[in-house]
């Protein structure tokens, strides 16, 4: 089988930046993009009125001055809340972004996204169906589509019903019993697995298959080195600061 043109950069900055700002904000993506970054990955989920926005967690608590299940919450009650005084004084105020939010910044500047689709436990298919439908319309007319990953395969279904032309990952964090043959039935053009399960074996199955092969989160010098010897095609790491995507 023969392997299209990747048209994504190596290096992918995760939910935005890393840990230099608060993940998953604007100001991570403004980050990241001033260490160099090109390409980012972020998290996405639905408010309970349906809006695709950007958290990592199902709850609020961690990242956000808000409690509890954010699916609870219409967006008219998440826009209010601060995803930047957590982490530092200096990100205070900052707002948690929707995914259309996201699109304009990367669009406007030539970035390229990979969105993770992030559901809410039970909303995993309806959230792969919005969110790819919603990207198909952010996106129009894009010369490079975003690329939507998601450890659910109910999600990538969701998202091949509503939007069949975006490209798809499956995510692994281990590889459980048949997880390639349903990326492959899945339609994906790529796996992305959690670094350490990633070696010459699958790099050699998966390039068999004319899929792609992504790691995350990769913030260790020698991961990187042992990676960049397999020609893996994405690494998404939090170190912006010390991995530069133009070396
Ligand atoms: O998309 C790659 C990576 O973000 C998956 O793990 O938990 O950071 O979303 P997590
Ligand atoms: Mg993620």
């Amino acid at each position: 089988m023969t392997t299209t043109a990747w048209p994504y950069p190596l290096w992918i900055a995760h939910r935005g930046a890393g840990k230099l700002a608060p993940e998953n904000t604007l100001a991570a993506f403004r980050l990241g993009a001033a260490h160099g970054y090109r390409a980012f990955e972020c998290d996405v989920k639905l408010s309970a009125d349906g809006v695709p926005f950007v958290l990592h967690d199902a709850e609020l608590d961690r990242t956000s001055s808000g409690k509890g299940r954010a699916a609870d919450l219409a967006w008219s009650a998440l826009s209010q809340l601060d995803a930047g005084g957590w982490h530092s004084r200096a990100h205070a105020g900052e707002p948690l972004p929707t995914l259309a939010g996201i699109a304009a910044y990367v669009r406007a500047n030539g970035f390229h996204l990979n969105i993770e689709i992030k559901p809410t436990p039970g909303d995993e298919h309806a959230t792969g169906r919005v969110v790819a439908a919603a990207a198909a319309q952010l996106w129009a007319g894009a010369a490079v589509p975003p690329l939507l990953s998601s450890f659910r395969p109910e999600s990538l279904l969701g998202a091949r019903e509503t939007a069949p032309d975006l490209p798809r990952a499956l995510l692994l964090d281990t590889l459980w019993p048949g997880c390639i043959e349903m990326a492959t039935s899945l339609g994906c053009v790529a796996v992305v697995t959690n670094h350490r399960v990633m070696d010459e074996a699958l790099r050699a199955q998966l390039q068999g298959l004319g899929l792609r092969a992504l790691c995350y989160t990769v913030n260790e010098t020698a991961d990187v080195a042992r990676l960049r010897a397999l020609a893996v095609d994405g690494l998404i790491t939090d170190a912006v600061d010390r991995f530069s995507p133009a070396a």
